[in-house]
């Protein structure tokens, strides 16, 4: 039986804390947060303010980070250096050159595992996409098109000003709302070579980061990707992802994956359901946690690990870059 802490008792934790209390593989031993109030998450375990104090006393196997982005490196490297697992909440890091220091930290502490909280790659509908395109029987990927249309109130940052700040956020609709979609467009269409984009704000709640970005990715293998995300639209929509092969063609929408042709929408796969009303996360948190605890007591690896994390954040800086400097950057 692992023993398992989380830190950070904020929204993802409402989602991490119950499928923890769920299994019977693992034994939800401590929480931690540097609010006392959100103890009530969990208040049949101890509740520490100071996480190296909590690691220090309960010991741990593994930790889950459901912290602000720019505590992410920092708290992993101090519990792998304590000696436990970690599962970290994307994203990986602030920015590329962060995460790299990240996927080294893996290296470095090959005793312990690193799982990132990329769950849509376990969606039923990128699952069975992957294997269409992993097949190769419809030829290679041609294009990508991606669309994130969500809403995020000015309350959504003054709640919690880390998420409207560079320094604690390290941007804002790409690092923390889209990065699960650039990184399923680098899964489908493979290794990339340069991406333009554009990032802007359509709203001014007086916060630092983009509401809005959008980009044009070249894959190494000529394919080309359009990228749009914005948080300033009325509600939530459910995220779009059309694939072209070169003997087919695809559409994930509304949680559902179709084969499209000139006729007909052929439906092959369906995403299980989140209730409530952050249906928009995704429902795979429990099923990538419960991989990641199966592959801890196997050796497998089938969860995405820190230096699986990378690609997604140079691509955000690609689009960063790219948007001031107006010049394709190269990843
Ligand atoms: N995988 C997903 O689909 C998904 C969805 C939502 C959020 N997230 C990620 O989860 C992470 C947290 O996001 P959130 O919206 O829950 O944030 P939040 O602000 O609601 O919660 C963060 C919590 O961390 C606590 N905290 C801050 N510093 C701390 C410290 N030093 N020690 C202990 N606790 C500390 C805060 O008090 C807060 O309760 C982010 O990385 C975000 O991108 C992922």
């Amino acid at each position: 039986m692992k023993r398992v802490a989380v830190i950070g008792l904020g929204e993802i934790a409402k989602v991490h804390v119950p499928i923890l209390k769920s299994m019977e593989q693992v034994q939800l031993c401590a929480v931690c947060d540097l609010r006392k109030e959100r103890g009530t998450l969990a208040p049949d375990v101890p509740f520490y303010t100071d996480y190296k104090e909590m690691l220090e006393k309960e010991k741990p196997d593994c930790v889950h980070l459901c912290l602000p982005h720019w505590l992410h490196y920092p708290v992993a490297k101090d519990v792998v250096e304590f000696g436990a697992n970690v599962f970290c909440e994307k994203p990986l890091a602030l920015n590329a050159a962060q995460a790299e220091k990240f996927a080294q930290l893996e290296q470095d502490h090959p005793e312990v595992e690193i799982g990132l909280c990329l769950q849509n790659r376990y969606n039923e509908t990128t699952e069975a996409l992957m294997r269409i395109i992993q097949s190769g029987l419809e030829g290679k990927v041609t294009s990508i098109r991606a669309n994130v249309v969500w809403a995020r109130s000015p309350e959504y940052y003054q709640q919690e000003p880390w998420r409207g700040k560079m320094e604690t956020a390290g941007g804002g609709v790409m690092i923390n709302q889209s990065i699960h979609t650039l990184d399923l467009m680098a899964q489908f269409g493979g290794k990339i070579q340069s991406i333009q984009g554009n990032i802007c704000q359509l709203l001014d709640y007086g916060i630092e980061v983009e509401d809005t970005a959008n980009a044009h990715i070249m894959y190494q293998n000529g394919a080309v990707g359009t990228f749009y995300a914005t948080v300033s639209h009325a509600v939530n929509t459910n995220v779009e992802i059309g694939v072209e092969l070169e003997k087919s063609s695809y559409l994930i929408q509304d949680n559902k994956l179709w084969k499209v042709t000139p006729e007909e929408k052929i439906l092959l796969a369906e995403d299980a359901k989140l209730p409530g009303n952050k249906f928009y996360y995704g429902a795979s948190h429990s099923k990538l946690i419960r991989i990641f605890y199966e592959d801890l007591e196997t050796g497998n690896r089938r969860y995405p690990c820190a230096a699986e994390g990378v690609t997604s954040m140079k691509m955000i800086d690609a689009i960063r870059h790219s948007s001031h400097s107006h010049v394709p950057q190269t990843l």
